[in-house]
């Protein structure tokens, strides 16, 4: 490995306490593994399952993430938007109005190279919010002499494909969220962009993507609304993805992350 290249990890939705704790497990022997220089993770749910605070934000930053997403979720918790400005490596989904509080995206600089981070949000099967699309470009100027890492959260993988042909060459990485399962999908892209569909997510093995099996199986039963509970009990995985790129902003390697602690603890 060249010393002048940067290794990036990047974790999928942190489901509640338990994908918190798995962080925790998990983290340091990742990073040191893998020469992480550095650490994303998708905070969307790990307060409860639904949404950030600021005491879990600060929890998942000492734990050694440097910078936290979000998604669809993100408003779950309303006090965020009171204090979302102060959480200073914190991006919510930029495709919103210019009116909403937070931002979209947030450059970090490592061994001298800009990194920004930039979260989109899908909108088939997802809430209201504005083109993704559109978003990117809008924001392409102000950032394009950075390596581009977007964490895409969206529901539908046409959607998701989509954008990352849209984005090819332009982004240097493009890996989607909100799904909490992994695909088998990572690529390169005609034009150098990294691509993964979804990074999956970390929390409990035995879930309903990461919640306690009983309540979204009662809704499928039913048809009726259920409080839903993150499971916090068996077994954890931590699920993402490791990439190495150069100083030209090129990808030089890639592969996902699949520890569980019934496997590796
Ligand atoms: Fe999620
Ligand atoms: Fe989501």
């Amino acid at each position: 490995m060249n010393d002048n290249n940067i290794r990036v990890l990047f974790a999928g939705d942190l489901i509640g306490k338990a994908g918190r704790r798995t962080l925790k497990i998990f983290l340091d022997d990742l990073r040191k593994e893998h020469n992480i220089d550095l650490v994303i993770v998708n905070g969307e749910n790990s307060a409860s399952g639904h949404g950030i605070t600021k005491s879990v934000y600060d929890e998942i930053i000492k734990t050694g993430a440097d910078v936290v997403t979000a998604g669809n979720h993100v408003w779950d918790m309303k006090e965020l938007a009171g204090y979302i400005d102060k959480l200073d490596k914190f991006v919510r989904p930029s495709n919103y109005p210019d009116e909403v509080p937070g931002k979209g995206y947030v450059t970090v600089e490592v061994k001298g190279q800009k990194i920004t981070v930039l979260n989109l949000m899908g909108r088939v099967f997802m809430p209201l919010c504005d083109c993704p699309f559109q978003e990117f470009d809008r924001v392409y100027e102000e950032i394009k002499d950075s390596f581009i890492f977007v964490d895409f959260h969206a529901e539908a993988t046409s959607e998701k494909y989509c954008l990352a042909h849209h984005l090819d060459g332009r982004a240097g990485a493009v890996v989607g969220t909100h799904t909490h399962v992994q695909t088998n999908d990572e690529q390169l892209l005609p034009q150098g962009t990294l691509f993964l569909c979804d990074a999956g997510m970390c929390g409990a093995v035995n879930s309903i993507i990461g919640m306690k099996p009983d309540r979204p199986l009662k809704k499928y039963l039913t048809g009726m609304p259920q409080r839903y509970e993150v499971q916090d009990k068996g077994d954890l995985f931590f699920n993402g993805i490791v990439f190495e790129f150069d100083q030209n902003r090129s990808i030089t390697e890639f592969f996902k992350i699949n520890v569980r602690t019934d496997a590796e603890k």
